[in-house]
């Protein structure tokens, strides 16, 4: 059966990302559908050549998936190094600061890709936007207290550049949905971010938030996948805070 047109840009942004892949290295493993694509690409790569690869998952679900899959995994506190993560995006904007967390695992994503060398994002082209903030923003939360935290949450919106200010609990099957590390999550719905670093900081700051799905600064490259199979790939600039349209980007259309 064809694939989709969603479907061909993830699966072409997966195989740009996976001929960075060597022999030997050990990887982050993102969640989402895109971070699927990938993980059954890599396991079918280490079929075909022979190569071997660790994994370091980012959720019980890619741990399911890479065992599926033959793909043989460690723990993080059982690697030394991670060479590099690659994981998906729900936006992505011109600095490459991402949000994260549409899958409820951006605790484990941000600290695995904190823990690695490099963090690439493999994304379609819809997760590209002029600035973050439309996808609300995932927050998580220790569910001690948790709703003097939301109120918390609350109280710093209104003093902070953005131009929505509704938080929803993400529910699950069963009442509020409880991430694999034992906490709720936050929606935020901001519908626009005006300075992303300062609202990950200040987020952070608030006792019982755990971690934003605002990754500032830390991916090294984002490979657009279009439903034409080409891919595009956007590094960071050197200087950390210039936005890549104001610098010589490497970007590279493939067939
Ligand atoms: C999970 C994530 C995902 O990477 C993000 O939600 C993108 O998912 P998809 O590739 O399915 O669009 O952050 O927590």
């Amino acid at each position: 059966m064809p694939l989709s047109p969603a479907d061909q840009a993830k699966s072409a942004a997966s195989a740009r990302a996976l001929q960075l892949v060597e022999d030997g290295m050990t990887l982050g493993l993102g969640t989402g559908s895109t971070a699927g694509w990938f993980v059954r690409l890599l396991s079918e790569r280490m079929k075909r050549e022979r190569i071997h690869v660790t994994g370091v998952a980012t959720s019980s679900a890619t741990v399911w998936l890479a065992q599926e899959l033959g793909v043989p995994l460690k723990k993080l506190e059982d690697v030394g190094h991670i060479d590099m993560t690659v994981d998906g995006a729900d936006e992505f904007d011109s600095h490459l600061n991402l949000i994260k967390g549409g899958g409820a695992a951006l605790l484990q994503e941000k600290i695995v890709a904190a823990s690695s060398a490099r963090m690439v994002v493999i994304a379609d082209e819809s997760k590209r936007v002029a600035r973050l903030g439309a996808f609300p923003l995932p927050i998580e939360i220790v569910r001690f207290g948790w709703s003097s935290t939301r109120r918390a949450v609350a109280e710093l919106l209104n003093g902070m550049d953005v131009d929505g200010r509704e938080i929803t609990v993400r529910t699950g099957s069963a009442g509020p949905l409880v991430t694999d590390e034992g906490h709720y999550i936050f929606d935020l719905h901001l519908g626009r971010i005006g300075d992303p670093p300062a609202l990950a900081a200040a987020l952070n700051a608030i006792p019982g938030v755990v971690e934003s799905g605002l990754f500032i600064d830390m991916a090294a490259a984002v490979v657009i996948g279009h439903a034409d199979g080409t891919t595009e790939v956007i590094e960071r600039p050197v200087a950390p805070g210039t936005p890549v349209d104001q610098v010589e980007l490497m970007r590279n259309r493939d067939a």
